[in-house]
């Protein structure tokens, strides 16, 4: 959470800062702000707002320049949204940005209050530019070491001191930050979508390795002092993919990628019709004596755990749980070297998700992730990583991420079917020679447009709204509800819907419209009935099902035909249908569809 970027070269930073902040908006825009030296010295502006108010703020100012400045775009944690809590933070000699939180910021605090240090803000973060300036002696690096010997949690701070000018000092841990020196300068950022307009190298700073940043060099140490050599990476996407593209928003866009994105990912790992992940150097070998498998993630990427936990057990017959990240290291969980965990996220960054790969390799389990940004701290910290090709998903909802998450559990599940020959060869080959048809038949899905904006229409004003489904159409009505809930501001719930007479059913009314997923054919009748219970209470019922399943007259008020496809691949179209309803809501009640309130991109808190 929390945007933040560094220039120092040979022009304008405030550009740079601008720009980057804009891009980095999605991870969260409740203020911003930036500081520059200028010839009279470090000069901040910050303002509540996106970062087109700061812009406003800077037009405004057009005498503060300089070539060396660093930006922020804030997710609030302590302290609420105001522009003193803004970042950047000054404190004597210091000005910083912070990403992260403080845990032991009250301790901090009580010490340096001691001193007679008082912070003017109530940001975890002043305390930091307060302990780094109580510490500094004229040297910058001994002060920073110092300083982050003390604090406890998550960070990564660029740094400016009053008496160094054009330089920035970057440190992290947990939160990420990127690098690049190009002809213009060197910038940082905590995403490597600020840096792509400028350049295809980068690299990742390294958990507490400090970088000394000047126009023309990046020079890293390591925690032990010594002079280090990062490793350079390339991305292979342009700033195009990281721009609206004509779409009103990235949402819109990122639906619309997700055959390409599916293509992408699915292809390269298709061999011989069997599942195959030699060029990805993922060894057959993780997947062998496997007793248990813990999937853990958050939030949608956690759905598209639910799924591969259903394909996995019903085709591999290995026992399989899926832990909510935040949940997985507080309750001492049952993991040794018989565990395979498997960590699935878009940003590779989400805090409780890294936690819980850190926490399951120390207990000995084999741990392979599932993480679409490239040389991200979870793709870093996993002994193997099964890279999702979906290029940046910007919107806040993830779709295109979840999709191609989907296909990679579904590969997992394939591969372990084979070695655990719980089918033969030819059956999976069988499979698999339809699991390729799946882009697609999302392209096909893709026209639902239209259709899923009227019957959005239907669900705008409602207060409420139940998803239902079976097997894997639970699984994925939970991925559907989140979706709505997140942008939408509709409550909603997922239900299994042979559970609803236990208790739930007493919430319907004509009030409350419910979605359901009736697309498996073992389980259709009985979703069918399910259905039937929640209609004779007045529900209104929008019902999904297979292009050849008739229903009696009246069951419901949309009835919504999937495209043609194997019944276990159709997660991978009726997905298609909530995210374009989720959508619409949103756009019909005038929401900021990308940038939910309250929310950011990639959640590096726990
Ligand atoms: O980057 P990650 O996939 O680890 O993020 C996990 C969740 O924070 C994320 O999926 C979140 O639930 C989405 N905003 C939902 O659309």
């Amino acid at each position: 959470m929390c945007g933040i970027i560094g220039f120092v070269g040979h022009e304008d930073a405030k550009k740079y800062l601008i720009d980057g902040l804009q891009t980095l908006e999605y991870r969260g825009y409740d203020s911003s702000g930036i500081s520059v030296y200028t010839e009279q010295g470090i000069q901040t502006m910050k303002t509540v707002g996106k970062v087109s108010d700061l812009k406003k703020l800077v037009a405004e100012n057009p005498e503060i320049t300089g070539n060396c400045g660093i930006g922020h775009t804030r997710w609030a944690t302590h302290g609420g949204v105001t522009a003193t809590n803004a970042h950047p933070h000054t404190a004597g000699r210091i000005t910083l940005i912070h990403n992260g939180i403080i845990e032991n910021y009250q301790e901090l605090q009580d010490e340096l209050a001691a001193k007679g240090r008082v912070p003017i803000s109530q940001t975890d973060s002043e305390i930091a530019a307060l302990l780094f300036d109580s510490l500094y002696d004229n040297d910058p690096e001994e002060a920073i070491l110092a300083g982050v010997a003390k604090i406890k949690g998550s960070y990564g701070f660029l740094i400016l001191f009053e008496d160094q000018p054009d330089v920035i000092y970057a440190i992290r841990q947990g939160s990420p930050l990127v690098a690049a020196n190009t002809p213009k300068g060197s910038i940082i950022a905590s995403d490597m979508v600020a840096l792509v307009s400028y350049t295809k190298q980068f690299f990742v700073l390294n958990e507490n390795h400090l970088a000394k940043i000047t126009p023309d060099e990046i020079i890293v140490k390591n925690a032990q002092g010594h002079v280090y050599g990062p490793t350079i990476q390339h991305i292979t996407w342009d700033i195009g993919a990281a721009q609206k593209g004509g779409y009103d928003y990235f949402m819109m866009k990122e639906i619309k990628e997700q055959p390409t994105a599916l293509h992408n990912t699915i292809a390269p790992r298709i061999v011989n019709d069997l599942p195959d992940f030699s060029a990805d150097h993922v060894p057959d070998d993780i997947f062998k004596d496997v007793k248990n498998i813990i999937i853990t993630a958050c939030g949608t990427a956690m759905h598209a755990g639910l799924i591969g936990r259903n394909m996995v057990e019903r085709l591999a017959r290995i026992p399989v749980t899926v832990e909510i990240a935040s949940e997985f290291r507080y309750q001492n969980p049952l993991v040794d070297e018989n565990t395979l965990l498997i960590s699935i996220s878009q940003s590779g960054e989400t805090a409780d998700t890294l936690a819980a790969v850190k926490l399951a390799k120390e207990r000995g389990a084999k741990t392979l992730s599932v993480v679409n940004v490239k040389g991200s701290s979870i793709a870093r910290e996993s002994d193997h990583v099964l890279y999702t090709h979906a290029g940046p998903e910007i919107a806040v909802a993830s779709t295109k991420a979840y999709s191609v998450q989907l296909s990679v559990m579904y590969l997992i599940a394939m591969k372990l079917t084979l070695l655990n020959q719980t089918k033969t060869e030819e059956e999976i080959q069988a499979l698999v020679r339809e699991f390729v048809k799946v882009p697609e038949l999302v392209e096909e899905a893709l026209d639902f447009d239209n259709l899923a904006e009227s019957v959005a229409n239907s669900l705008v004003k409602a207060e409420d709204i139940f998803f239902v489904g079976r097997g894997l159409d639970y699984a994925l009505s939970c991925e559907g509800s989140l979706k709505l809930k997140e942008i939408s501001y509709i409550h909603s719930e997922a239900y299994a819907a042979g559970e609803l007479k236990h208790g739930t059913i007493s919430l319907i009314t004509d009030n409350v419209p419910v979605i359901a997923l009736a697309t498996q054919p073992d389980v259709f009748a009985k979703v069918i009935s399910n259905v039937e219970e929640v209609r004779s209470r007045g529900a209104r019922v929008i019902l999904l099902t297979n292009e050849d399943s008739s229903v009696k007259p009246g069951l419901c008020d949309h009835q919504i035909l999937l495209p043609k496809i194997h019944p276990l691949f159709t997660p991978f179209v009726s997905v298609i249908f909530l995210q374009y309803i989720a959508y619409y809501v949103s756009v019909k009640k005038g929401l900021n569809v990308d940038q939910p309130r309250n929310l950011a991109k990639s959640v590096t808190v726990e």
